[in-house]
């Protein structure tokens, strides 16, 4: 018997259910997040643009279809994610997050802020980033990712050469892929391995450039907790490299 993709590979995520869920989160989990699941294609690619589709009886004015396709990886309770939806209407965002906890305060803030940019997929991101086409997305965000601090599980750190030459090649030429933690032996961890990753290069001039989070990067749960308990997070801003032309 097989249960999908977990079965021949590394669970990266930690846990998938927490506290029972409210009424009111299990209601949006019920009927509104079944208009918003990513569908994916049984093999073969999908075309981003047909997920974000707006049905017909409910399409307004305002709707435009998306000039952008960003990702985020792992969006934990979904406050960045709605931030950068309602600051950038024009772009169309994929967000993947395992954790059903998390997903259902995602659909609350999408609710709240009547977000129709945000198509979830609710377990591995690494499903998803194989069923998208080649040079598909603008923008990458991997924000305080599972730190798996012991070397035992290194495994499962989601920064990895083969999960890097993934998002790499799903990503445009030039596209921006940030990635924040504030947990110290990752932060070394991310940074070898994308330094020495050749489809990525690093932008940063001055430390500044990684120690302060930029106006458009809006604030995560984790992010707030790490600064509660003192601890300082690295924001880093890499570029997928341009392409060489054949
Ligand atoms: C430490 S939390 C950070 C959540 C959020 N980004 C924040 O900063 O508040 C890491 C999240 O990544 C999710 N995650 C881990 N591996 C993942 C994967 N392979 N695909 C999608 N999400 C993943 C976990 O479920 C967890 O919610």
């Amino acid at each position: 018997m097989t249960n999908g993709p977990e079965d021949h590979k590394r669970i990266l995520y930690g846990r998938r259910r927490g506290h029972k869920l409210r009424p009111g989160q299990q209601e949006l989990v019920n009927n509104l997040l079944p208009h918003l699941l990513v569908s994916l294609p049984d093999e073969g690619m999908m075309n981003p643009a047909d997920q974000f589709e707006i049905e017909p009886d409910t399409r307004t004015a305002n709707d435009s279809p998306g000039n952008a396709f960003w990702l985020e990886v792992g969006f934990g309770g979904g406050e960045h994610l709605a931030a950068q939806a309602e600051a950038n209407p024009d772009v169309s965002i994929f967000g993947c997050e395992p954790f059903e906890n998390g997903v259902a305060s995602l659909l609350a803030h999408i609710e709240n802020k009547g977000l129709r940019n945000v198509r979830i997929h609710n377990d591995d991101a690494r499903d998803l980033i194989a069923a998208l086409p080649e040079a598909s997305i603008d923008r990458a965000f991997l924000l305080f990712p599972d730190p798996w601090p012991k070397s035992r599980h290194a495994k499962r750190r989601f920064v990895s050469a083969e999960n890097l030459t993934s998002l790499a090649r799903v990503l445009t030429d030039d596209a921006e892929f940030r990635v924040a933690t504030d947990h110290v032996s990752y932060c070394r961890w991310a940074l070898s391995q994308l330094l020495k990753h050749p489809d990525f290069s690093w932008q940063a001039e001055c430390a500044s450039d990684w120690r302060v989070r930029s106006a458009d990067w809006p604030p995560t749960r984790y992010e707030q907790k790490a600064l509660d308990q003192g601890r300082k997070p690295v924001y880093f801003k890499f570029r997928r490299k341009m392409r060489e032309s054949n």
